[in-house]
Formats: C-alpha cells, structure tokens, sequence
C-alpha cells in the first residue's frame, strides 16, 4: 500500500491495510526484522480506532542536516532519513481521521500517530484506553530486560532470556539475534503522554502497553495531538546501537535560546556517607548535613578542581522515615544545624556551586506547591543544578488537586507525571537551572529539546553497592551500557574508590571505578566516595580529577551486550582522548588500536589499569598507573581482569624542537 525506505537503502518500512486493518513491517537488506504488525487505538467512550480504515493520502520527504549538540556525547549529529506520511479514515465518508508518520533511517525506524482535530468525532479529546501498536519481531532474539509494572521502577538487574520469554518489560528493550543483528526497542520525546511498556502477546510478538492513569485510562489528551516516537534502532553491532542518534533526531530542536550558563562538571557531596549509614539525613547527632561538614566538603571540592557539592538533608523533612513522609518535606527552610547563608556564601568564595537537592518522597503535589518558591531560593544563591528524587514503590506517586482533594496515585511514568516532570524542567530552565531526577521517568532524549535536564537515574546505580540487596554485578554495568544508556545520560555516581560499601564489597577493581566515568555517559559526573578514601587513592583520584565530562565525538571501538565495551571520547574543551573499558564476571585480553588519535602528533598516556593479579573478588585493589608515549598508529594492550577495567587519558606532547 505504501513504502519508504532509508536514504542509503538499508532498511524499508511497509504499511498495509487488510480488510481495513492497518499494519506494518520492517525488512534490512531485504531480510525480515519485523513481521506484519498492528497499529492502532482502543479508545474510552468510543470504538476503537483501527477497523475499517481505508487511505487518503500519502506523501514522502526527506531531511539530512547536522545540529550540534549544546553538550553531549558528540559535538555534532546528523538527521538523516526519509519521511513517510499516510492519513486514514474509518470507513465511507467517515468523520474520524488520523496519520501514520514513519521516519526511516539506516539506523533504525520511528513513527507515531497524529490525531487531527477530526480524530474524536467531535469531543475534542480523546481518550487512550489502549495503544494497540505491536512490534512482532520476526528473527530469534536474545532480549535483555527489566520488568515494566513492577514495584522497583527501573531498578532491576537485567534479565537475559530469548524474547520469546519476556513478560512485560521496559524500554529500552535491547535485543540481539544468533548473527550479531541488534535491535532496541524504545521511543522518543515522551510529552503529555504515558511511557510505553512492552508486553508479550505470543511468540515474539509484542505490544504496547501504556502505564496506566489513576483514572484508568492510559493517557487524555485534547485534540490535536501526536504521541511520542515509538523507535526501533536496527543495525549489525552493539557498538553501532549504542553510537545512532535516533531516539535524539526525532525529538524538537532546543526550546531554549540560551544554555551557555548549564556548565557541564563534576561534584562531590554529602552522599555517600549517607548511603553508609556513617551520618544522616534526619537531624540530631547523626546529622550529615551540617554547616561544618558543608564547610569541610566546599574545601575539599575547591582544593581538587570539582565545581559542585550536593548536599542531601539540609532542609527540613527528613525525621523519621523520610521516604514515607513526603508531605513533610520543607524545600525552603534548613535545619537549625544547617547556615544556608553561610554555606552558600563560603561555596561562592571558593568558587564552588552547590547542587540543591529536592527530595519529593513522591509528595508531589506538595512539591509543585513549593516549587517556584525553592527555584528561586537556590537561583539566588548561585544554585544552578537541581538534583531531585522520586523515592517510593511505582505506581505511588501522590498527586492532589489545589483544592486538597482525595490523594490520587499514579506511575512514575505516566501521563501525570511526563507533564511533571517537564513542567518542573521548564520552570527551572526560566531561573537558569538544570534538573537531574532520580527515580525518574526514563530518559526519550527530551534533553535535545530542554538541554537543562541534564541527567537523571532511572536503573540501579552505584547506591546498591552501598545497600547490598543484592550489589550490582560487574555485568550490570557492561548491561548498561547497551540497555539504559541508549536512552540518555545516567548520573550513576562512580568513583567508589574504596570498593567498599556498608558492610560487603563493591564487585569492581579500582581501576574499573575509574574506566565507569569514560563509559557510563552524564555531562555531571559525581566522585561518590569518601574525601578521605580519595586522600587515600592519590593516583586514582587523579584520573578522576582529570577526566572530561563533555565531549566532541564519541566511539565504541568494541564491545557485545552484557560481555565488555571498550569506548573512547574526545574531550569537547581540549584535544584530550580518554579511553574506558569495563569486562563481567570474565577477565580478558583485547589488543586496542590507537588509530582513533590524530595522525602526526604523538600523545602523552596516562593508563590506570588491573594488576597482573587483580581480581573483583580477592584482589580488587591491585592497581597500576604508568605512562607511556603513543600515537595513532600504535596499539595497546587492554588486560582486564575479571571484573575489571581501564581507563586511559591520553594529551597531545608540544611539538618537539628541531635543534
Ligand atoms: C534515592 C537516590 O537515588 C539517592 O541518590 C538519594 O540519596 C536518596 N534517594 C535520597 O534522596
Ligand atoms: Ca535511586
């Protein structure tokens, strides 16, 4: 009925209507990825808009231009694809009409509905009851996943499984076929609308399935509007998945005019001590977050070059069970042991900016009330970078209307709190701030269009190393890399150079502690440990003190899901190259070339690696920095050990004189 394929042939898209029913598939070279698929929606109030279609209209276009990056993984990107466009109606002279878009490149597909002011038959909205779009992947796949709908968010380890063992999971969804083709489901600009979970239906089929509203629907939306991308990145490696911009190409270009003042860091904080359960977030003794510790960790950030210090707990709110008692949190007074004034007039001598926390215990309608209110509380204390929380079981989001109605609970990643979220992006973007929510809603590359929401959590990072319920495996972090990260940056907080958490080890050498800051992607980086433990780690502090945090370009030189990843970032602010690599539970012995570094000039390498010994389990600790001088045409050597990692940074020599 109607076909696109991407602009260098590579894959192809087909839209067909049986007996009025509107599916589509997807083939790469001529090989089937994606079987005859439904598309469609069950409405609330109204028939389901998916029989008795026939077509309207088509048209195609296509776009390649490149857009540069306000901070990223690389400077610059390129949107290259072709468009297909096809508008239905529901039977002869029917009033109810809608569009199909697909955007196809050769790195992968997205499409979405539109819904013109002609979609409801006259209401004016609509309202989603069901998302009927499948994805019936037509290969054998191996799927790695996380369950969708349950209690602990986004923070599960992964699950490996053929797909056709998956129960309902979230996306991104990374899928890997016996012959290296690699597929990840996911979707792109998630505005006013609910995340898209994944179910299995039968076989390898799947369907989406919308987190639900507290009214029971899925999503209400006025007419016109479109949903969010649903993508599917397609290619022949996991390092080509990781590298394609996809899920950011299809979202709008910055809404805002000016960014300049989001500066891209690192930070220490009052964190870790806490996760330890060495002091506190509620008052009294044990108190973390006192004007003496703010004070000793301002010195400390200032002596060893970190712009920011997070503190947690200064404000009031934390007594008791802090992450039951949401509706207690204060975002606008301290604890009488806490001299906001002081503190923040101490950072601003020492040239250090504090990262304000907003812990919301999921309160948040309360939140929202005091919003405005703690934006420009921190705007006016030279407070630029919001680090907020979203701390209770999914689906237990307290949401209550102004006039203090019944307490109604959503999903984390609903369509209440998609708006939330960006409300409270938009909001801080007005007074120059940037936001990084933790138990947030996944990451749809919203950061092209709101360049401050800079980072955020939404898997299980480096905190569980502390809890150990169980700790994150040395797979998780490789599983990251090719599952969570293709959605956008993690503010994982590395750097537990310790290797210790409350009680059991971190399942990680130190030279792996240091690799995690090239691998795992965030334009704010935390050193999580200690400032003792880091007085105690000179020479791997010293990476960490010196490793970028924004980068021009971007390479994943090798690596498979869920086994190792070898990547290597080009420094946006110098001509520095860092190299990270990370392995599982499997020690192995990789030879790297250099030929990534520019030709000519010779560098001078700076390589934290594993000892010959070194081992996640009994020897975490053996530890080597050296120096050596490469250039492009040498290669390295990459021994890491089970568990393991390296990290290298790599600063071009002065010419040498010729005399
Ligand atoms: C969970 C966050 O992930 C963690 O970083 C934070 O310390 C606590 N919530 C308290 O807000
Ligand atoms: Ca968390």
């Amino acid at each position: 009925m109607a076909t696109v394929s991407s602009p260098g042939e590579v894959l192809a898209v087909a839209l067909d209507l049986h007996e009025g029913r509107l599916s589509y598939r997807i083939e790469r070279f001529g090989e089937r990825i994606v079987d005859d698929s439904r598309l469609g929606v069950a409405l609330r109030g109204a028939e389901k808009l998916e029989r008795n279609l026939s077509l309207v209209s088509q048209s195609t276009s296509s776009v390649d231009q490149r857009w540069e990056q306000a901070w990223g993984e690389r400077r610059w990107s390129r949107d290259h694809h072709r468009e297909l466009r096809a508008e239905f109606a529901e039977g002869v002279g029917a009033k109810r009409h809608f569009s199909v878009v697909f955007r196809v490149f050769d790195d992968g597909v997205g499409f979405r509905y539109e819904f013109p002011l002609s979609a409801g038959a006259g209401a004016g909205e609509l309202i989603i009851e069901d998302e009927l779009t499948e994805f019936a992947i037509a290969p054998p796949m191996t799927a790695w996943w996380i369950p969708a709908g349950e209690w602990n968010r986004y923070e599960y380890l992964y699950q490996r499984t053929p797909l056709a063992e998956v129960g309902q999971a979230h996306t991104p969804l990374t899928l890997r076929s016996a012959d290296g083709l690699h597929v990840a489901l996911h979707e792109a600009a998630l505005v006013d609308y609910s995340g898209m979970w994944l179910r299995r239906s039968e076989g390898q089929r799947l369907r989406a399935q919308l987190a639900p509203a507290a009214e029971g629907w899925k999503v209400r939306r006025g007419l016109p509007f479109h949903t969010p991308w649903r993508t599917l990145v397609i290619t022949d490696s996991a390092a080509a998945m990781y590298e394609s911009d996809l899920v950011l190409n299809l979202n709008e270009p910055s809404q805002l005019d000016d960014v300049s003042w989001f500066q891209p860091a690192k930070y220490v904080g009052i964190w870790w001590e806490l996760h330890l359960d060495r002091s506190s977030w509620a008052s009294g003794p044990r108190h973390g977050a006192t004007t003496q510790n703010a004070l000793r960790y301002i010195d400390f950030a200032a002596e060893h070059g970190f712009r920011g210090v997070l503190i947690e707990g200064w404000n009031r709110g934390w007594d008791g069970q802090w992450f039951g008692n949401g509706w207690d949190f204060d975002f606008t007074h301290a604890t009488d042991d806490f001299d906001f004034e002081q503190v923040t007039a101490h950072a601003r001598e020492r040239g250090v900016h504090l990262i304000g926390h907003h812990e919301t215990g999921c309160a948040v309608s309360h939140y929202e009330r005091q919003l405005d209110a703690a934006l420009r509380l921190y705007r006016n204390h030279g407070v630029d970078v919001i680090k907020s929380g979203y701390v209770c079981d999914a689906g237990q989001i307290e949401r209550q209307d102004r006039r203090g109605g019944p307490v109604l609970r959503e999903w984390h990643d609903g369509q209440w709190m998609s708006r939330h979220h960006l409300e409270v992006v938009r909001r801080a973007a007005a007074q120059q701030i940037a936001i990084n929510p933790h138990e947030p809603i996944k990451d749809t590359g919203l950061r092209r269009s709101w360049p401050n929401w800079v980072s955020r959590e939404g898997a299980r990072g480096m905190e569980y190393g502390a809890w150990g319920n169980p700790p994150n495996t040395p797979e998780h972090e490789v599983e990251l890399v090719f599952t969570r990260m293709l959605s956008g940056p993690m503010d994982y907080t590395p750097g537990i150079v310790s290797l210790q958490g409350r009680g059991q080890p971190i399942l990680s050498t130190l030279a792996r502690q240091l690799a995690l800051y090239v691998v795992i992607y965030s334009p704010i980086q935390m050193a999580a440990d200690l400032p003792e433990h880091y007085l105690a780690q000179p020479q791997a502090f010293q990476f960490i003190k010196d490793v970028a945090v924004d980068w021009a370009q971007t390479r994943v030189l090798a690596g498979e899901v869920g086994d190792f990843v070898v990547m290597a970032r080009q420094d946006r602010h110098s001509e520095d190259w860092y190299l990270g690599a990370i392995t599982d539970e499997h020690g192995r012995d990789l030879r790297q070339s250099l030929a990534f570094l520019a030709p000519g000039q010779r560098y001078r390498a700076q390589i934290y690696r594993d000892g010959e010994r070194a081992h996640y389990r009994d020897q975490p600790l053996d530890f080597v920095a050296e120096e050596r001088v490469v250039d492009h045409g040498d290669s390295l050597r990459l021994r890491l050990a089970p568990g393991g990692g390296i990290a290298v940074r790599f600063t071009p020599l002065q010419a040498e004189r010729e005399d």
